[in-house]
């Protein structure tokens, strides 16, 4: 919400697409969640990189990949010598949808029409970031993003032609790695994703 006295951002910018976005009750995820949780990045980046939604920590914060999927994240652009601060970080849904369990707050995976709904915003961001190169991460981001139904392990790693000239690049969500039991394979994955990173940056 703007504070009294603050003025209101000029209309096309992210700026005010955030502000009204604070306001969203298009869904009911808007209700039990602490606040939205918008992109944020340059309004000129090349890439933009796109997750499921706000977790517990990022529903708190107000600020996207602050958690531990945010750590596994960061440790990933570190790995390819991306700078976080160049890129556009959203989200396919701007609220964090969880049950309560006692005192903790456990994540839900948005359904169909959640995802649905907050196109609406995600399209808006696209729109005016106009980015070279959209990474979607994990299968709601994809979903988000394509009308058509692909496999996440079908088009992973793998430069896609998006409409408007974009590239779309799909990859896991850095959740799915944390939730790995094995040690060897989750070493394996992040190593994967690692690798995926590294490709983002050579197409970006
Ligand atoms: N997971 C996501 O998909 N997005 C976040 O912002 C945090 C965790």
């Amino acid at each position: 919400a703007r504070a009294p006295g603050q003025a209101a951002a000029p209309a096309g910018t992210l700026a005010a697409l955030n502000a009204e976005a604070m306001a969203c009750t298009r869904c009911p995820l808007h209700a039990p969640a602490t606040q939205t949780v918008f992109g944020e990045g340059p309004q000129d980046a090349a890439v933009m990189i796109v997750g499921e939604q706000p977790g517990d920590m990022e529903d708190l914060a107000g600020r996207p990949f602050v958690g531990p999927a945010g750590k596994v994240f960061d440790a990933a652009l570190a790995a390819a010598g991306i700078d976080r601060a160049g890129l556009y970080l959203t989200n396919a849904v701007k609220h964090f949808k969880y049950e309560l369990r006692g005192k903790r707050r456990i994540h839900q995976r948005p359904n169909t029409g959640e995802v649905q709904h907050c196109r609406f915003w995600l399209s808006r961001e696209i729109e005016l970031v106009q980015p070279k190169l959209v990474v979607a991460m994990g299968a709601t981001a994809l979903s988000a993003l394509t009308e058509t139904r692909h496999k996440l392990a079908d088009i992973r790693g793998e430069p896609i032609a998006m409409k408007g000239g974009r590239m779309l690049f799909v990859t896991v969500h850095p959740s799915y790695l944390l939730r790995i039991p094995d040690e060897g394979k989750r070493a394996e994955e992040v190593e994967r994703f690692h690798r995926d990173m590294g490709e983002v940056g050579r197409l970006a």
